[in-house]
């Protein structure tokens, strides 16, 4: 076999091969970003599955009887400061959590529900007529 010709096919393979290097950084971002946004989700996280789900429930959206929705209009109008005081100092039937939560996972509950809140919004001006 003629070594040049040889040479010629691969070259298909090496483009390939170049196209890959350029798609992998926006994969890697989009993993990047799934990964980063994964932990910003109320639901998903463990802290809030633990002590705050069985009366908010699964999803945040309240329960009967229970808490209320942490996605309401209401709690949308809750500031973060008036939101971490509820939930360190409790309000209601609501016990506190200073103690119980760090002011970490405290913080992260805060910043989840606010997350929550300007999704709630976003749907609800997008489905504004
Ligand atoms: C024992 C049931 C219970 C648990 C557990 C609980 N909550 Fe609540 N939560 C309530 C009730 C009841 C209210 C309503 C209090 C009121 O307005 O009198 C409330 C209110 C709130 C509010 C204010 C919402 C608003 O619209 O004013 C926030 C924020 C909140 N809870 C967050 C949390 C977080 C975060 C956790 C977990 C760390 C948690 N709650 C755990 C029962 C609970």
């Amino acid at each position: 076999m003629n070594p040049l010709k040889r040479s010629w096919t691969r070259k298909p393979p090496m483009t390939k091969l170049n196209s890959l290097v350029i798609i992998c950084p926006f994969l890697l971002a989009n993993i990047l970003l799934f990964a980063q946004t994964q932990p910003s989700n109320l639901a998903s996280n463990p802290v809030f599955q633990k002590s705050c789900a069985k009366c908010h429930g699964k999803t945040a959206d309240g329960r009967f009887m229970g808490g209320p929705s942490l996605v309401s209009t209401r709690a949308t109008s809750a500031s973060a400061d008036d939101l971490r005081n509820i939930i360190t100092n409790g309000k209601g039937r609501m016990p506190k959590y200073a103690g119980k939560l760090s002011p970490e996972e405290i913080d992260t509950l805060v910043q989840q529900i606010k997350v929550q809140q300007i999704k709630v919004q976003q749907i609800k001006s997008m489905t504004r007529k």
